[in-house]
């Protein structure tokens, strides 16, 4: 029996694409069991679409790993009870990588560190930055290089976050496509001096300097026009804190002081709603501990 969990992540955190992600309290979490087959289970968030063992992530990746390894997967009976919204920005693919990938190296006896499992990862993901945090918890900067990912990984102290979701049909691969190919030198730069603050802002806490650098200009401004109520969301999340889109949307995440988080949470609904769009919401915090084994 091995019983695992995995959290939510968000990426880019606005001007870091597609190299720096947070891992959120909120998680999956999945048991293992032997069995005489392979036998998939799904509860909780978007049970349906998640129940064929053939397509999902979580048993591909797990069957890669054996495959790696010359194995044979042997029967499992595998039940996910999921708490990560699918299609959201908020790390559900990754999240299902990851524990398919960090179950199957438990299984067979740990053959991959972190760094290995990190750069198989990123391979399936295309890009590390909810991989990442997703295996390693914390604030992750990640890099990928031809032949491994580079990561440093920073522990945060307690934040208040608000992620909110409008309700649409959005995946990362919409999101990727409509990006441009080419950027000018001034995009490029307002972003390089940006990602370094955003950083140090969250290492330290400090509010008032994220509020002012977590702009971006690489991919937001092309993505906010296709997001439902997404400009009116967004400017109402800033009114409250340091706001972005959680990787490739739709979800938006707004770190706030404690105090002010059920406000906001309900600001950013109600600015939604004015839009005729349907959105939901949380209030979460990040999480330093990325997937692992739960002792029972
Ligand atoms: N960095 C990726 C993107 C994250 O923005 O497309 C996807 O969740």
């Amino acid at each position: 029996m091995l019983k695992i969990r995995v959290p939510a992540t968000s990426a880019n955190l606005g001007p870091g694409f597609d190299c720096l992600g947070l891992a959120l309290d909120l998680w999956n979490e999945i048991s293992f069991e032997p069995a005489d087959e392979l036998i998939y289970a799904v509860t909780g968030e978007n049970a349906p679409q998640l129940a064929n063992p053939a397509t999902n992530l979580l048993t591909r990746s797990l069957l890669q790993v054996y495959q790696r390894y010359g194995k044979r997967l042997p029967g499992l009976r595998i039940h996910a009870h999921n708490q990560i919204w699918i299609n959201s920005g908020i790390g559900s693919s990754a999240a299902s990588i990851v524990a398919g990938l960090f179950a199957a190296n438990e299984l067979l006896g740990q053959p991959m560190d972190l760094s290995g499992l990190l750069r198989v990862a990123s391979e399936i993901e295309g890009h590390p930055d909810n991989v990442a945090p997703a295996l390693l918890g914390g604030l992750v900067i990640a890099a990928m290089l031809p032949h491994e990912v580079i990561w440093r990984r920073y522990e945060l102290t307690d934040l208040s976050i608000v992620i909110v979701k409008p309700e649409m049909e959005w995946t990362t691969a919409q999101g990727r496509a409509i990006l441009p190919d080419v950027y000018s030198r001034t995009d490029a730069v307002f972003n390089i001096a940006r990602t370094p603050l955003v950083i140090d802002a969250l290492r330290r806490g400090d509010l008032d300097l994220l509020q002012q650098v977590m702009d971006d200009r690489l991919h937001q401004p092309y993505r906010l026009k296709h997001i439902l109520a997404g400009e009116k969301a967004y400017w109402t999340a800033r009114k409250f804190g340091a706001t972005a889109l959680s990787g490739a949307g739709p979800s938006f995440i707004c770190f706030v002081p404690a105090h002010t988080a059920e406000i906001a949470r309900r600001a950013i609904l109600e600015a939604i709603y004015e839009e005729g769009v349907q959105a939901r919401s949380l209030i979460t915090r990040p999480s330093n501990r990325g997937v692992h084994v739960v002792k029972e």
